[in-house]
């Protein structure tokens, strides 16, 4: 094996990626490490799977260079959970001589690609030059990388959390393309943003956005709703009528509560998605239809089939991408910017609230959110509406949240000005990146320049700008 580390004809990139080796063996790991900190990437290092998930779940991960013999469940059962939840970020195997079987399998699998032990730095480097470049030049990356450095968010979405930016770069990506999403999602996480985020990013954005309720009509309606029917298909049917199938044309198609779905109907939209065609109530022509379909359902359906109240085939259609909202509390850091968020969005302009009260603020963070940013954006609406003054007290909150048990509160200052929630979240995301400044930038969707602005203000004692 070379440890000479040569950095050419590798050219220093302008932004930093974020690389993770995963070996239990330290003299490749050290080498991959060394290598990949000299050629600019910012490098995290992981000893086993369980390790490498934990980094791959609390920070934004580009590139990951696994060993295939890892403890504890291998490189390629690390590299099947990686491509099925982490599907942006790329998988480099490293495998021993004679195991190409298994390389070739990982390539399969969905490895961007395989380096056989021993190797040449420069075959490291080049395949690294040639991942990144494609990250890099991926215009849908680049263009969520803008957008994330303008906003504490993507689009409409407010949240910087690891898991809200992984749920925003495959927005981006799933809406280039046709095939069918399948969202997921407690209650007010956001289901139906995510639809409609996919159409307007995607080139469908001119065309409609049609969505139906599977769980608010009653079967027949839901048919009918979704295939038309013809004229006398049934009493009252006095004209012919376009379903949304059809209506949608070229657009999008989102089928809410899709879980809620009676069964037989479930096969008809099964045959409908494979065939492309649809027939009318009451029709025997049949129709071609070209709309993409999004499903989303706040149901566990993986249980519902095994009860047989969802089709294990319609799933399989419908699944081809899966989005999975996380629930509020698992990203409580996000709460100071939705809150501050919604003052903005609810106050009224000549009267704004701009700060909340030590103890308001510890009991939205303690409180649990069941119903999710719904919940949590009534909430903030009512407090307005209910506010006498600038400040908003625990008074003005709902009933359930007035009697938090004080124990769970965390420590906070006294008030909290907005200024306050931003420095806040800028401290808590250099907490969760352990300091380092590039990784708490990209987190809070800021740029670094930004960042480093902002801290040196903190530290002059004056409030940011
Ligand atoms: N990340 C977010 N940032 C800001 N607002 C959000 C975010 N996610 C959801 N919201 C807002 O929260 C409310 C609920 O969102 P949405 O209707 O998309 O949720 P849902 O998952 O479809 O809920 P349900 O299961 O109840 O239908 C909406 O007003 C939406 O604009
Ligand atoms: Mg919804």
């Amino acid at each position: 094996m070379q440890t000479e580390i040569r950095t050419e004809p590798y050219t220093p990139r302008t932004s930093t990626l974020s690389l993770l080796v995963v070996d239990d063996e330290s003299t490749t790991r050290d080498l991959c490490k060394d290598v990949a900190t000299d050629a600019g990437f910012h490098v995290i290092i992981a000893t086993t799977t369980e390790e490498a998930l934990e980094n791959l779940d609390s920070r934004a991960i580009d590139i990951v260079i696994t060993d295939l013999q890892v403890p504890q469940i291998g490189g390629l059962e690390l590299l099947k959970k990686i491509r099925a939840d982490f599907p942006e970020c790329a998988v480099i195997m490293l495998t021993q001589y004679g195991t190409i079987k298994t390389a070739i399998e990982a390539t399969k699998l969905g490895a961007a690609d395989y380096i056989t032990k021993p190797f040449h730095v420069e075959e490291l480097l080049t395949k690294l030059a040639r991942i990144s470049h494609s990250i890099e030049t991926d215009q849908e990356n680049r263009l969520l990388r803008e957008q994330l450095k303008s906003r504490p968010g993507f689009g409409s979405f407010i949240g910087v959390s690891p898991k809200m930016q992984r749920v925003y770069k495959l927005i981006q990506k799933v809406a280039q393309h046709n095939y069918p999403v399948l969202i997921m999602g407690e209650s007010g996480t956001g289901k139906e943003l995510v639809a409609r985020s996919i159409h307007f990013a995607g080139p469908r954005k001119n065309k409609p956005f049609a969505p139906v309720d599977c769980s608010s009509l009653v079967p027949t309606l839901i048919e009918s709703e979704l295939f038309g029917y013809v004229k006398g298909a049934f009493t009252g049917a006095q004209h012919s009528k376009q379903g949304l199938f059809e209506s949608a044309g070229d657009g999008t198609l989102f089928l809410d509560e899709i879980g809620e779905l009676p069964v037989d109907l479930q096969s008809k939209l099964l045959r409908a998605l494979q065939e492309r065609e649809i027939k009318p109530v009451g029709s025997n022509e049949r129709v071609g239809i070209r709309a993409r379909v999004i499903a989303a359902t706040n149901r566990d359906l993986e249980s519902a089939i095994r009860t047989s109240e969802f089709r294990q085939d319609l799933y399989f259609r419908l699944n081809v991408v899966q989005i999975k909202l996380p629930p509020l509390r698992e990203r409580k850091v996000d709460i100071p910017l939705l809150v501050s968020a919604f003052l903005e969005k609810f106050s009224d302009p000549a009267r704004p609230i701009h700060t909340i009260s030590d103890d308001a603020m510890r009991r939205i963070m303690a409180y649990d959110w069941p119903g999710n940013i719904r919940e949590l954006e009534n909430a903030v609406e009512r407090a307005v509406a209910l506010g006498s003054g600038p400040i908003l007290h625990v008074g003005d909150l709902p009933s359930n949240l007035q009697y938090t048990s004080a124990e769970k509160l965390p420590d906070v200052d006294e008030l909290v000005p907005l200024e306050a929630l931003e420095r806040r979240a800028i401290f808590r995301a250099l907490r969760e990146t352990s300091g380092d400044k590039l990784a708490a930038a990209r987190l809070l969707g800021i740029g670094k320049t930004t960042l480093y602005r902002k801290l040196k203000q903190y530290e002059a004692g004056r409030p940011a700008a």
